[in-house]
C-alpha cells in the first residue's frame, strides 16, 4: 500500500468527456491499482477541456473542467492528450499543436484519422512522439495494433469488414424480425446506436473511414477517405433481405480492401455474403474484420465496435502503451506480467451443466429412482428425453441446470452403483 502511495504520476487530459470520454475517465478512476501494476506509475486525469463549463456531468469533478485550450497545452505537467471530442477543427490543431510541445496523443478520431493522418504520422515522427489511435476502428477490437504490429511480417492481400454498428443492427433487424428499413433505423435510435442524424452511419461514411485508415496500415500506402468508394444501406427493403435469404446469404454492410496486382481496391457496400460465411453470423451492433495474409491465410476478429466502455477500452489500452512508453517499462514487457496471485480453481468446486446419456432398466420408477439421486444431490434437471427402448432396455437423455461439479460427481457415484443403470453413455458438458 505504501508503495503504491509513493508511486510516481503521470498526468494525461481528456479533450472531450461525453459518451467516450466519461468511460475512460470511469476506467482510470476504478482501474487505478491496477494500471500501477501494468504501468509502473500513477494516471490521473488532471484536466478536461470541455465547451459548456456549467453542464453537470454524471461522476465528473467539475473542478477539473475548462473551455479553455491554453490551461492544458501550456501545462508542462501533462505528458498525456486524449482527444475524444470529434471532427476536424479545432481536434487537429490541438493535436498538432500538443505533439509540437512535447506530449502524447491517443486519439478515438476517425474522421481526423482517415482524412489528416499522413500529417498528424509525419508530425509524430518529427516530434518522436506516441500518436495512438485504437479506438478509431471498430471499437474495443485491437486491430490496429493486430495489422502494424502482430502481423509486421505479413503480406496482406484483403480486409473485410463489418466496421459499422448501427447499419450492422439495422441488417439484422431486418432479416432475423422482418422489419422496415424505417422501423429497424427507429430501433437503432431509439436504443442510442444511431445518432440524430445518422447519415454518417447508414450512408457508409463512418465505415469508409475506418476501411481507409485499415488499408492504409495494411498495405504501407496511403488510402484517404475520398479514395473509398460508398454505397449505404437506405435502398435496401425487406424484399431484398427476403431474396438474399432463397439464395442461402444475408446483406451486409462490409468495407472491403483488396491489394491486387494493378493497384489498391477500396469500397464500403450492402453486400451478398453466404450464410455460412463466418461474418455472416456477427449480428446486432457487433463488428468483425476479416484479414487475408499470404501466410498466416484467413483470421477474424470480432467485438463490440461502440460505445462507452468498449470505446474507453481500446483509448486506456493506448493510455497505457503510452505511458509504459514514457516510463521506458516496454523494455521489460518480456518479463512476467502476473502481478496478481489468484487461487486456481478445482474442477470440483467448479460449475456446469451436463448431458447425460445411459441406457437404464425400461420399467416403472426407474426414472423416478434416477430423479431422486439428482434432487438429493442437488441437481436439477433440466430436460429429459426417451427417444429409443429395446429388449427391457430405454435410453434416456437427461441435461441439467447448472451444477457444482462436485455435487454432480457426487450423484454420478450413486447412479453407478444401481441396478437399474445398465450404461452410462456419454457424459458431456453443455455450453451455457
Ligand atoms: P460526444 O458524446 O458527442 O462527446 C464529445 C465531447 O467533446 C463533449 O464533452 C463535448 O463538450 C466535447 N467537445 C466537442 N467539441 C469541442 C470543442 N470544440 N471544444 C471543447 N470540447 C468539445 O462524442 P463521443 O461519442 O464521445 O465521440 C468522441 C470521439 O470518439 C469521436 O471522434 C467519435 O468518432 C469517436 N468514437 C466514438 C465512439 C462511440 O461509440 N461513441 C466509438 C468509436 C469512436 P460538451 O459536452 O461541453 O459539448
Ligand atoms: N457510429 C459508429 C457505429 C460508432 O455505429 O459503429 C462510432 O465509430
Amino acid at each position: 500500500m505504501e508503495e503504491i502511495q509513493n508511486t510516481k504520476t503521470i498526468k494525461a487530459a481528456l479533450l472531450g468527456v461525453g459518451t467516450v470520454g466519461s468511460g475512460v475517465y470511469e476506467l482510470v478512476r476504478e482501474r487505478q491499482d491496477d494500471f500501477i501494476n501494468i504501468c509502473g506509475v500513477r494516471i490521473e486525469i488532471a484536466k478536461i477541456l470541455v465547451r459548456d463549463t456549467s453542464k453537470s456531468r454524471e461522476g465528473i469533478p467539475s473542478s477539473l473542467l475548462t473551455d479553455k485550450w491554453e490551461e492544458i497545452i501550456r501545462d508542462d505537467e501533462i505528458s498525456v492528450i486524449i482527444e475524444v471530442m470529434g471532427g476536424i477543427e479545432p481536434a487537429r490543431t490541438y493535436i498538432l499543436e500538443a505533439m509540437r510541445a512535447g506530449k502524447q496523443v491517443i486519439t478515438a478520431n476517425k474522421d481526423l484519422i482517415a482524412e489528416h493522418g499522413h500529417e498528424l504520422l509525419s508530425t509524430a515522427e518529427e516530434m518522436q512522439c506516441d500518436l495512438k489511435f485504437e479506438a478509431a476502428v471498430a471499437g474495443c477490437i485491437p486491430i490496429i495494433q493486430v495489422l502494424k504490429h502482430s502481423m509486421a511480417s505479413e503480406d496482406i492481400t484483403e480486409i473485410m469488414g463489418i466496421v459499422n454498428g448501427t447499419t450492422n443492427y439495422i441488417l439484422t433487424r431486418m432479416t432475423q424480425s422482418g422489419l422496415s428499413y424505417e422501423e429497424a433505423l427507429q430501433e437503432a435510435t431509439d436504443l442510442g446506436y444511431a445518432e440524430a442524424d445518422p447519415a454518417a452511419d447508414v450512408d457508409g461514411l463512418d465505415a469508409g473511414r475506418k476501411i481507409a485508415i485499415m488499408a492504409s496500415i495494411a498495405f504501407h500506402s496511403r488510402v484517404t477517405f475520398s479514395d473509398v468508394y460508398i454505397e449505404g444501406i437506405r435502398k435496401i427493403t425487406a424484399k431484398d433481405i427476403y431474396y438474399a435469404k432463397e439464395f442461402g446469404s444475408v446483406i451486409k454492410l462490409l468495407g472491403i480492401a483488396k491489394k491486387t496486382e494493378d493497384g489498391i481496391e477500396v469500397k464500403v457496400l450492402p453486400i451478398l455474403i453466404p450464410k455460412d460465411h463466418p461474418l455472416a453470423t456477427v449480428n446486432d451492433s457487433y463488428n468483425a474484420v476479416f484479414v487475408h495474409g499470404t501466410a498466416s491465410g484467413d483470421t477474424m476478429y470480432y467485438g463490440r465496435g461502440a460505445g462507452k466502455l468498449p470505446t474507453a477500452s481500446a483509448v486506456t489500452g493506448d493510455l497505457c502503451t503510452v505511458v509504459r512508453h514514457l516510463t521506458e517499462r516496454h523494455n521489460n514487457l518480456h518479463v512476467c506480467s502476473c502481478y496478481r496471485d489468484i487461487p486456481v480453481k478445482n474442477i470440483k468446486d467448479t460449475c456446469s451443466r451436463f448431458f447425460l446419456r445411459l441406457q437404464v432398466e425400461d420399467r416403472p420408477g426407474v426414472l423416478a429412482n434416477i430423479s431422486s439421486v439428482f434432487g438429493t444431490s442437488q441437481v436439477s434437471i433440466a430436460q429429459v428425453v426417451q427417444k429409443s427402448r429395446e429388449n427391457g432396455v430405454a435410453e434416456l437423455v437427461i441435461i441439467t441446470d447448472e451444477v457444482k461439479e462436485l455435487y454432480f460427481s457426487d450423484a454420478m457415484s450413486i447412479l453407478e452403483q444401481l441396478s437399474i443403470i445398465k450404461n452410462i453413455s456419454s457424459l458431456i458438458r453443455v455450453y451455457e
